[in-house]
């Protein structure tokens, strides 16, 4: 049977959802902008190595939520999950690094797709923006970007979110890290799942991210990686964390924060959602810094830092707490047209206006004023143009202002300037 409904866990956006997007990614783009982060836009698929190479084979997006296909010429291709590991591929396969250890900050905005279960928050298709700054390693670097997205929330007026914050170590650490989870959980296999099992040999720190033995004692008591740290990473972190009381950002340290993807390294954080609806406990921006990640894939042993933001997660955050503000989905003049050639007239009128910068509709179909005033409701005009064969003949139109609903005969070349007034 013939299915023409959206694939589950997708969205069709439009009318005011739609302006709600653009206006959240306007708003974000500015502060990215602000903080030095300039646009980047990657394809949306990706050879399938690019994912499982550095989100990493035993991480849940790749080992069970990726959209991945043969292409005609049998090539495994792979829907973005995530944009990081997208940008370090564009970062090495462009030479973005130039001679050294430049500093690059980039943002970008897109679709991510993920075969997760859909429920409140959580989307097959949904959208991220997000931002990397790579080729510097720098606790000062670290807390910029994450204030870059705490002055996100600022700007967007979104409150009751948490930062939490944790250190996973460098290299060094974790490894020390993983031999002593291995050694923990050697003889606690039974209580596991079995995917847990297989993470046991293959990457120990992805069992605490299980999902189905999220509270499951054994995972609770398990080592922390702060104490396996070695003194690097304990500085750098301590360091961070001073920075971050300099400039009164509030955090909540959490020993259990380790992130599902495996590039990460040292400095890891999530802003929560705390409320008291079905999105709480949510992270909406979740990030950290990867060392090996840009190297990994080919390029040179260069760090980065970055986020993202689930942007239908700031929206069901800013339709919960009604800090959208003004959306506007109207138009400045809708044009009513009495005859054929009154019509016309209209349509001339409404470029002219629309070239000055104008929103402007017309009814293209009826001449009856009464079915043009009922089409118009929809567009929501400021002003309303009335044009019957009176008007046309003396290069005219009746104005009307949709707020005080007062009217007036004005000359053509005068409804621009006061449209535009009132504006
Ligand atoms: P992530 O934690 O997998 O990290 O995703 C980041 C954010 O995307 C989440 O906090 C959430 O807001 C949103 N998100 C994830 N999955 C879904 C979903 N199924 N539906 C709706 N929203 C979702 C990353 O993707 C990393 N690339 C972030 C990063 C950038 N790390 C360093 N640079």
């Amino acid at each position: 049977m013939a299915n023409y409904q959206k694939i589950k866990g997708t969205q069709d956006f439009f009318g005011l959802e739609a302006l709600k997007k653009k206006t959240l990614e306007a708003k974000i783009r500015v502060v990215a902008e602000n903080f030095g982060f300039q646009e980047i836009m990657t394809p949306i698929f990706e050879y399938t190595e690019v994912f499982t190479r550095s989100v990493g084979d035993e991480s849940d997006i790749v080992s069970k939520e990726m959209y991945t296909f043969l292409d005609r010429g049998d090539r495994s291709i792979t829907l973005r999950p995530e944009g990081t590991a997208s940008i370090a591929r564009a970062f090495n396969e462009n030479k973005l690094y130039g001679n050294g250890n430049q500093l690059n900050k980039y943002y970008y905005c897109g679709p991510m797709f993920r075969y997760e279960r859909p429920q409140a928050g959580r989307y097959r298709q949904f959208h991220q923006f997000g931002v990397e700054a790579i080729g510097n390693s720098s606790p000062l670097l670290d807390c910029d970007v994450i204030m870059s997205a705490y002055r996100i929330f600022e700007t967007l007026n979104i409150k009751n979110i948490v930062l939490k914050i944790n250190s996973i170590g460098d290299f060094a650490s974790r490894s020390a890290y993983q031999t002593a989870l291995q050694t923990y959980f050697k003889d606690k296999l039974d209580d596991l799942c079995g995917d847990c099992h297989r993470r046991y040999s293959k990457n120990p720190m992805r069992i605490l991210d299980c999902k189905a033995d999220k509270n499951n004692p054994v995972l609770l008591n398990a080592p922390k990686i702060k104490d396996y740290l070695n003194e690097t990473s304990q500085e750098y972190f301590k360091i961070i964390l001073s920075i971050l009381d300099c400039f009164n950002i509030k955090y909540v340290v959490d020993p259990n924060l380790v992130r599902g993807l495996d590039y990460y390294t040292d400095t890891v954080f999530e802003y929560i959602i705390q409320s008291d609806d079905e999105l709480n406990g949510l992270a909406i921006c979740a990030g950290g810094k990867y060392a090996g990640l840009v190297r990994e894939l080919g390029g040179p042993d260069l760090p980065g830092i970055g986020y993202a933001f689930g942007l239908e997660r700031i929206t069901s955050l800013l339709n919960n707490q009604e800090a959208w503000g003004n959306l506007e989905l109207g138009v400045d003049v809708f044009v009513i047209g009495l005859d054929p050639e009154s019509k016309q007239f209209g349509l001339q009128l409404a470029h002219e206006w629309r070239m000055g910068g104008l929103k402007v509709e017309l009814d293209y179909q009826s001449n009856i004023l009464k079915t043009q005033f009922k089409t118009l409701e929809r567009f929501n005009p400021s002003y309303i143009v009335i044009i019957g064969e009176e008007e046309r003949i003396s290069n005219t139109v009746t104005l009307k202002n949709n707020t005080t609903k007062e009217q007036q005969r004005v000359a053509v070349d005068k409804v621009m300037a006061i449209v535009k007034e009132k504006k």
